[in-house]
């Protein structure tokens, strides 16, 4: 029986219990859990067999829409085991040599969500193990664009979006958050190109084709990326820059010229950038999401460049993942609000440092909104609604919820106000410094938590568990000021006491206090309300991604058609599902199935796979 599970279940190796461990006998399998730690989305056997380095030696073709090439794996053979076993997505495998000889591989069948696992024979003695393989038409780590669909127009461009599990579909690996190794990458691109790595990268054109990559950190297989298009860089310090399309570089680098600051503050909480440098890429507007903690390279949507550096917290956001998440690691997506609760307590705790704290209250208020609705549409009952999720058999994405970001962050700060805040940050430096390169379970990080900070505190111990155990928002969650937003509801009450909106006192506004207003309008307002509002604020034309993307919402809502032809130009361009997902969903349940339908139907090609997969499931189904 043991046997069998681990035919169908990953087992990732714990790095942060290795020690503990030493000496006691057993193989993997039969160790107690404080060894091993169960992945049900890996199909890989790297408890046996350790995957320590990968060298990538792929080609790029734009014509077939297709990567090829080699990856080859440097194992240690620890359980003497006969296969190694990996990861694959509709991956094509040519032939598979293990030190320097052919062998006998075999692909098993496919099992949804998770791919074909690949057995390769090894002997206890192997060393080097070579894949020659070829990506596939459904690969959902990758995004294939045309020229048209660039800025640029002239050229193609290509971006891998690997969280969670997506990784399998460009590479045959070892595709679990609790399993780190090195990685070189020699990558051949059409001249004229740039490539770009999860890695240290290049800052010019290379006249071959050909790119070096290397990464010598151990990161985990949800964190290898590549772009590949007409990018050009721009640097914004010594240790800092953006790449982006040539015609938009000179924009991205003005809205994100405080990076440096911005590591700078960070490394001030919680210790040192391991990273070495921290640089951004802004890609085409159909990424479909808002940022991706790429280690050394974060990558960004477009709709985030707002002008006025109102929306930068983004770019917080995915640097704080360079501790929580990229330096200490969920060990299985079960354990996700370790990554992301973390980071956005992280995040406002850098936008903290470098603003007023009026201005944190009001992002603290907004995600405690998103935190609430989501509890709404999940039900507050629902298992979902819990810190530790439970995602066996389930598409890992289910757990992309506000949970893990909102109600993890929350229950951060509640530690912090009942430990005190200098004591909680020096405890997070020793969390991250303790656990670098580590992967830790919701459990251990509990106990690391009672060990090191909750000693004395047997209830609280108690509180904390129930915050990660049992679904809903928990009745002593923290709630921030409402200083800002409480002049923002006046404002609200006199416009619909009927105020012409004109004559509302909202000159000192920033982006955030907009949303908080719009949000808490009733929905849908009049047409004519509509109208009073966009003559005074002109919100059909804004250039503000998330506030365009609310306002969308209501008039779709309250059959505001003088917004549409804006609206549909935002969805021929925009791919970020956090947008996409809420407006097609409000056409369908608003009775506008049809528009929804002539709409998507038009610009589904320019969004991501993963997106269409969502989006056909809401907007296709009947
Ligand atoms: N790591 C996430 C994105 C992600 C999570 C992709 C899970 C796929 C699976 C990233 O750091 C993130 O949280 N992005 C947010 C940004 C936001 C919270 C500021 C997004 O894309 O909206
Ligand atoms: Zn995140």
């Amino acid at each position: 029986m043991i046997k069998k599970l681990c035919c169908i279940v990953g087992i990732a190796l714990l790095a942060a219990s290795c020690k503990e461990n030493a000496g006691t006998k057993g193989t993997a399998e039969t160790k107690s859990t404080a060894a091993v730690v169960e992945d049900l989305h890996t199909q890989s056997n790297a408890a046996e067999v350790t995957m320590k380095h990968l060298d990538l030696d792929i080609n790029v073709d734009f014509a077939a829409r297709q990567i090829s090439g080699s990856a080859t794996w440097q194992i240690e053979n620890k359980a003497k085991v006969a296969n190694l076993k990996l990861d694959t997505y509709d991956l094509s495998i040519d032939s598979v040599t293990v030190d320097g000889a052919r062998v006998t591989h075999r692909l098993d069948s496919f099992v949804k969500h998770l791919g074909s696992c690949l057995n390769v024979p090894i002997a206890p003695a192997s060393k080097v193990v070579a894949v020659y393989y070829k990506s596939g038409k459904e690969a959902t780590a990758l995004q294939w664009l045309t020229p048209q669909q660039t800025l640029g127009k002239k050229q193609p461009f290509l971006y891998t979006q690997s969280e969670s599990i997506y990784a399998r579909s460009w590479i045959p690996c070892a595709d679990g958050p609790g399993i780190r190794y090195t990685y070189n990458a020699r990558v051949t691109v059409p001249k004229g190109l740039m490539a770009l790595m999860s890695a240290e990268n290049p800052q010019r054109l290379s006249d071959s084709g050909v790119y070096h990559f290397r990464m010598e950190m151990p990161v985990p297989a949800y964190l290898m990326a590549l772009a590949v298009g007409d990018i050009s860089f721009k640097a914004i310090d010594e240790k800092t820059g953006v790449y982006a399309e040539p015609n938009m570089l000179e924009k991205v680098h003005n809205e994100f010229a405080e990076t440096g600051k911005m590591v700078k503050a960070a490394g001030d909480l919680y210790g040192e950038y391991r990273w070495g440098r921290y640089d951004i890429l802004v890609l085409p507007p159909g990424f479909p999401i808002g940022g991706m903690e790429n280690p050394r390279l974060t990558f960004c949507t477009p709709t985030v460049i707002a002008g006025d550096r109102s929306l930068v917290n983004l770019i917080a956001h995915e640097l704080a993942h360079s501790w929580s998440g990229n330096l200490v690691t969920n060990a299985t997506w079960n354990d996700f609000w370790l990554n992301e609760g973390f980071t956005v307590y992280f995040e406002r705790r850098i936008s903290e440092a470098m603003n007023d704290k009026s201005y944190v209250d009001m992002l603290w208020e907004l995600g405690y909104q998103d935190l609430e609705k989501e509890v709404a549409d999940l039900g507050a009952a629902s298992p979902d609604t819990r810190l530790k999720l439970d995602l066996t058999g389930r598409d890992p994405d289910d757990g992309l919820t506000d949970i893990a970001y909102e109600k993890g962050a929350l229950l951060l700060r509640l530690i912090e106000e009942k430990a005190g805040r200098e004591k909680f940050d020096a405890f997070l430096k020793k969390y991250f410094s303790e656990h670098a390169f580590k992967t830790l379970t919701t459990e251990q990080f509990l106990s690391y938590l009672d060990d090191n900070l909750l000693k004395d505190d047997k209830e609280f111990r108690e509180v904390v568990r129930q915050w990660v155990y049992t679904p809903g928002i928990p009745q002593d969650a923290p709630r921030a000021a409402q200083e800002r937003f409480n002049k923002v509801n006046a404002e609200r009450d006199k416009f619909l006491a009927g105020t012409d909106a004109a004559t509302l006192a909202t000159t000192a506004w920033t982006t955030h206090e907009w949303l908080h207003f719009l949000r808490k309008l009733p929905r849908p307002l009049t047409t004519a309300q509509m109208a009073n509002l966009d003559k005074a604020y002109r919100f059909t034309q804004t250039g503000n991604s998330e506030i365009a993307d609310l306002w969308f919402i209501m008039s779709v809502a309250a059959g505001y058609d003088a917004a549409y032809p804006a609206m549909e130009q935002f969805l021929s361009a925009v791919g970020r599902r956090k947008f996409l997902e809420p407006l097609y969903e409000e056409m369908m349940t608003t009775g506008k199935a049809d528009m929804a339908k002539r709409i998507y139907t038009k610009y589904r090609m320019n969004y991501h796979p993963l997106a269409q997969t969502t989006l056909d499931k809401l907007i296709l189904k009947s």
